[in-house]
């Protein structure tokens, strides 16, 4: 079984395993790091109809008990009755503190599943086996977990690193289309904040997706590592996010994350000339037409403002945003909400 694999090295280390065909082994990959244990695998309805008797099958012939809890597919399961509920269920079914918790799906199920984790008799551990590109290459990595409350997305959550992560590309074979693309976006975000080489190669489609998995695991790891408590660098993760957050919540979330992630790199690359840095809108709305992204940002420069005020990364009176500085180095800049009020009324 070929695959690559990238050590992250945190409050807690682990190794991040990619390659396709590889959950056949995860009996074998998880033995040596769990020890003999119960697990429960949690997943979601459309990952479960796809591949939950798979891993069951590979569990159990490894030897493993293993119990599996699904939760509808979809955003909205990322909420505190889904957390209580699957926390009941490890308890209705004994689990201890030896034993552990599989998150077997996208971003939702990573997320409640690492929060359940970090939770549940004070901590047990998990394993993250993302099935989505986006997963794979951003919440399966990293150790944020959370749920969203009324309030907002994420705002109950823990820092909560997993014992390892686990990544079959040959699940996202079976991706929709637009589901595979809001992980480019992504992609393309980690060239533009940190490598053009990877970004050159984006131009190649279809690119080789386990080179390119790999290679935004290993630029997320390099900042994890620098930042994991996200209080400074690991804040250029979100190039793009801060506009495309406030595009998402405009939407009522009908706007994929992908999605506001690719418009939100454009309004960012379009601020960046009149903060004095270079002008690289034109070239990377150029290559995000290629994957097919529309990138007009669909709301008034007035309405994207109010939307950024309740943004998590605003600290009184500034606001931090990433832009570009070329293509492959992107930093963080501190502006004061108002002025990148009137900067919005310039680009957009
Ligand atoms: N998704 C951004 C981060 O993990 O910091």
């Amino acid at each position: 079984m070929q695959y690559r694999t990238v050590h992250v090295e945190a409050s807690r280390s682990y190794d991040i395993l990619i390659g396709r065909g590889i959950l056949a082994g995860l009996g074998d990959f998880i033995r040596p790091l769990l020890g003999e244990c119960r697990l429960a695998v949690l997943t979601d309805s459309n990952v479960d109809a796809l591949y939950g008797g798979t891993i069951m099958e590979y569990l159990h012939a490894a030897g493993y008990s293993a119990c599996k809890y699904v939760i509808p597919a979809g955003e909205a399961s990322k909420c505190a009755a889904n957390l209580l509920a699957f926390l009941n269920f490890l308890a209705g079914e004994q689990f201890t503190r030896s034993d552990a918790v599989i998150a077997f799906g996208g971003g939702v199920v990573g997320d409640l599943g690492g929060l359940s984790a970090s939770l549940y008799l004070r901590g047990v551990k998990y394993v993250q086996l993302p099935t989505t590109l986006l997963a794979a290459v951003d919440s399966s990595v990293g150790g944020k977990t959370a749920i969203d409350i009324p309030a907002g997305k994420n705002l109950v959550g823990s820092f909560y690193q997993p014992s390892l992560v686990c990544c079959d590309t040959a699940l996202m074979d079976t991706l929709p289309k637009e589901i595979y693309r809001d992980g480019c976006a992504e992609v393309i975000k980690y060239g533009m904040i940190l490598d053009k080489e990877l970004y050159d190669t984006l131009h190649t489609l279809p690119f080789d997706r386990d080179a390119v998995v790999a290679r935004c695991v290993g630029i997320k790891r390099d900042v994890v590592q620098q930042d994991e408590f996200d209080n400074g660098v690991r804040g250029l993760l979100n190039f793009g996010h801060t506009f495309g957050h406030a595009i998402e919540k405009l939407s009522d979330f009908g706007v994929s994350h992908g999605e506001a992630v690719a418009k939100g790199m454009v309004i960012a690359a379009k601020v960046a000339p009149l903060c004095g840095l270079c002008d690289v809108a034109d070239e990377l709305s150029a290559l995000l037409l290629r994957y097919g992204f529309d990138i007009t940002c669909g709301y008034s420069a007035g309405e994207i403002y109010n939307a950024l005020l309740s943004d998590k990364k605003r600290r009184g009176g500034t606001i931090s945003v990433v832009l570009p500085r070329t293509v492959g180095d992107c930093c963080l800049v501190q502006l004061p909400v108002e002025e990148l009020g009137c900067l919005l009324e310039k680009v957009i």
